[in-house]
């Protein structure tokens, strides 16, 4: 039996886990953060394509049939090579025995479910997207939110900081008010019409009790109304339960323990300290070196 392997840069995509273990909790989990090699959102493509795929491969060779990339600057910038050029190759190998399972994997990647939910959401039509450097120089959420039917105006901004914040724990603290100043305001400059902010990292939701208050405390001053601010954890679980629905080659699997192991390319002590606390539940991780 199979477990569900969930991969972000860090401690971003715990925001995901979390989410998927309330929608889908009989399952197992392999959480994997690559904290010693974060940020990748200012890496170049071969960078963030060569680290994913070695926590992609990782991971599937530690009894995961299933990977969810709960980063959205891997799924920018690497799901799609993987899914068309290097999944093949390792099924391949699964089904030939040349790798210990032998049963058929899948990636996943979290820019779709979200991008999905926006017609929903919006009411001007305007729609700003706050993420990594990378996720915004590949253009991926604007291509996938011109692929809907629905004509949109997206803005997107860069906010190289915030991801840095999160992983130095200082997220919560008086330091992380400037860049969320910073950026909000950016993006409100380049179009003060928007109303529906995507948080576009997986990073992102644990700034958002400093990203709510800002837009209480300054929304009216620097948009036209009201602003909502989406997070992508419960529609990437409510994704992955439909995908499982669909596809019961995968579902059957998949072992129903409702474990969840860490592991982290840092310090074990420390990922498990603070992981503890953006999950307000014990965590004891293990440390692993990729590549
Ligand atoms: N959580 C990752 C994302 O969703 C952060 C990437 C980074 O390490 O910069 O993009």
């Amino acid at each position: 039996m199979a477990k569900i392997g969930i991969f972000d840069s860090g401690y971003g995509g715990l925001t995901i886990l979390e989410a998927i273990r309330r929608e889908l909790p009989q399952y197992d989990y392999l959480y994997l953060g690559d904290n010693a090699r974060a940020p990748y959102g200012t890496h170049s493509f071969d960078i963030i394509y060569r680290y994913t795929l070695q926590a992609v491969d990782y991971l599937l060779n530690s009894d995961c049939s299933l990977v969810i990339l709960a980063c959205n600057t891997a799924s920018a910038k690497a799901l799609r090579t993987i899914q068309q050029h290097d999944l093949p190759l390792i099924n391949a190998e699964r089904a030939e025995g040349r790798r210990a399972n032998g049963r058929p994997a899948n990636v996943l990647g979290v820019i779709r479910p979200t991008v999905e939910a926006v017609p929903a959401i919006t009411k001007t039509g305007h729609v700003g997207i706050l993420a990594t450097p990378a996720t915004v120089s590949s253009e991926s959420y604007v291509l996938e939110l011109e692929k809907l039917s629905v004509s949109l105006f997206v803005s997107q901004q860069a906010c190289p900081m915030w991801v840095p914040l999160i992983e130095a724990g200082e997220h919560q603290h008086a330091g992380a008010d400037y860049f969320v100043d910073l950026y909000l305001r950016e993006i409100l400059a380049k179009d003060p019409q928007i109303d529906t902010l995507i948080l576009g990292c997986t990073h992102y939701p644990l700034l958002l009790p400093k990203i709510a208050q800002w837009i209480k405390n300054n929304g009216k001053r620097f948009a036209a109304g009201d602003i909502q601010v989406i997070s992508q954890g419960y529609l990437e679980a409510k994704s992955l339960a439909d995908y499982l629905t669909r596809h019961p080659e995968y579902a059957s699997q998949l072992s129903q323990g409702g474990s969840c192991h860490y592991l982290t390319t840092e310090n074990a002590d420390r990922f498990s300290q603070s992981a503890s606390l953006f999950l307000s539940s014990p965590v004891l991780a293990e440390h692993i070196d990729l590549g």
